[in-house]
């Protein structure tokens, strides 16, 4: 029996899920780690040019040739982008676009876990902090729980003792993740974002709100109120716009928080009806995100941590990492919070559960759907290999944990470098090979709102500029030094043999799909333009 065709239930079903796939861990844990490491309030300087010059217009390019795929029946990245570009190599960079998410998601979900096992702890009474102990004395108990949970004390601890219930939770997390995409796009990924993100925006207000009426808890220790916590986060330090680094995590913060340069956009675009509207569906899935980037994981985060813990411990907190933030310093704050401690500790780890998994659900289905495409595999065949790989990938997650050097290692190459990578490539195409007339007549096919002409603009000549001297400062400056690093512990090394694997893999089914797709009488290559 052949499938039945994919599409979306409804208009507000594939913006639904873009804000789910774009509001995740990189909202709440990332957004204000990155904010107070470079710079403070002046990182949003960087932030929202990044947003206005890169985000916005290509994610509005990406929009544009997923729906453009689809008209032509073509879901997966490396075929869409075969098209827009016309050819092999844009084909086969499109790869990245399954890479990236599916990469992603081995070290995503695992973190998605710790989310997970928290709230259930929280939920069953709590993560063994006591209670009007002295603070070093909750610290230290808020640490061990988190080094027992990610296994970050040495490669296999999780196999072991107490941490096996990383490894249980896992199981529940990532068999939840693969029934959805199971179920498939409106019946799966549909359904769950559409109960999922309203949850989510209520327990993020609750926590939000509960934050900024801590008020001065500590009357001996006035300077610690909620206006100074905010003033900690945004007061602007304007010295570190002068550091590339700076304008660089500001953009690669940007890519990564929005999905765009993911990989996803132009696959859930293709699902869309060809007068569907992409403008505004860009416009607003963008808008949800920052709110909740800016909005909620700009001002909940820190602001609790200095309230509580004043300058000393949130600069210690800052010092370790945006997870150290969310996952070994808020236990210690809400353990202040007296009666509520359980409660706000719970509706804060199943508001980042939530998050992110409307966000890992977006990194499985690109690869589904490419594998679909390419080998004509039936969508539970495509799917079921897509657990096999998530597993594999997984299984190294869990064992090397020490130090966090494959994950971090997977996150810095594949979820900053090649998202940068994938980004350039989409935008030079669309602007330059598809071409910005024609593209912008696509974009606005359909259309609720008719885009300023300045981001024709933007599209053409700002974002490739911008993109190509970053990345080829970068690439000159911290190539050589960040290989290096990749290759110096064991994890690490496990995680480079990892994305080549997938790499590999990927190839492998797109240079079959090129050849099935030829024989079907498939227009790859975008001879016949479609209207
Ligand atoms: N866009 C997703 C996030 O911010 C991946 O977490």
């Amino acid at each position: 029996m052949p499938e039945q065709k994919e599409e979306w239930g409804s208009k507000l079903g594939v913006i639904l899920a873009v804000a789910g796939s774009a509001v995740g861990l990189g909202n709440f844990l990332r957004f204000p780690g990155q904010a107070a490491d470079n710079g403070g309030g002046a990182f949003l300087i960087p932030y929202f040019c990044a947003l206005f010059l890169l985000g916005i217009p290509i994610g509005w390019a990406e929009w544009t040739m997923g729906r453009y795929g689809g008209k032509k029946g073509l879901h997966g990245a490396p075929m869409i982008m075969g098209a827009v570009g016309k050819g092999r190599l844009a084909r086969y960079l499109g790869v990245l676009g399954v890479l990236i998410p599916l990469g992603v998601s081995t070290y995503y979900v695992f973190i998605e876990t710790w989310t997970f096992a928290y709230f259930l702890k929280y939920v069953t009474g709590g993560i063994g902090i006591v209670q009007g102990t002295p603070i070093a004395e909750q610290t230290a108990a808020s640490s061990s729980f988190y080094a027992l949970i990610t296994g970050v004390d040495g490669d296999g601890s999780l196999f072991t003792g107490d941490s096996r219930y990383t490894v249980i939770s896992w199981v529940v997390v990532f068999a939840i993740n693969m029934f959805f995409v199971f179920r498939g796009l409106s019946k799966g990924i549909e359904k769950f974002v559409s109960f999922a993100m309203p949850i989510m925006a209520v327990c993020a207000l609750v926590v939000l709100v509960r934050v900024l009426t801590l008020g001065t808890p500590d009357p001996t220790n006035p300077e610690q109120n909620v206006l100074n916590g905010l003033g900690y986060m945004w007061n602007p330090d304007f010295s570190a716009l002068g550091s590339f680094k700076t304008w660089l995590a500001a953009a690669s913060q940007i890519f990564f928080s929005l999905s765009v340069g993911f990989g996803v956009i132009i696959n859930y675009a293709s699902y869309m009806k060809r007068q569907d509207d992409v403008a505004l569906s860009g416009l607003t899935a963008t808008a949800t995100n920052e709110l909740f980037e800016v909005g909620f994981g700009g001002m909940i985060t820190l602001t609790a941590a200095f309230v509580f813990l004043g300058l000393s411990g949130t600069a210690g907190a800052v010092a370790t990492g945006s997870f150290g933030l969310g996952f070994n310093t808020l236990p210690v704050v809400f353990a202040q919070m007296g009666a509520f401690e359980n409660i706000i500790g719970a509706l804060w780890f199943f508001m980042l559960w939530l998050a992110a998994i409307t966000s890992s659900l977006s990194m499985y289905q690109p690869a589904v759907a490419h594998l679909k495409e390419a080998t004509g595999m039936a969508h539970a065949k495509a799917t079921s290999v897509i657990a096999v790989i998530g597993t594999i990938g997984a299984i190294l997650t869990l064992w090397f944990t020490a130090g966090g050097g494959f994950w971090s290692t997977v996150d810095f190459w594949v979820g900053t470098y090649l998202i940068f990578v994938l980004a350039m490539v989409q935008i030079i195409y669309f602007a330059w090979v598809f071409g910005i007339d024609r593209g912008w007549r696509e974009l606005h096919q359909g259309a609720s709102i008719q885009v300023p002409s300045v981001f024709k603009f933007v599209m053409k000549y700002v974002a490739p500029a911008y993109l190509i001297i970053v990345f080829v400062g970068f690439t000159l400056q911290n190539f050589k030094a960040s290989l290096a690093a990749s290759w110096a512990s064991t994890g690490s090394r496990v995680g480079m043999l990892t994305i080549a694997g997938i790499l590999a893999y990927l190839v492998v089914v797109t240079w079959m799909g090129e050849k099935r797709l030829r024989a079907a009488g498939v227009d790859i290559d975008d001879t016949n333009p479609a209207d």
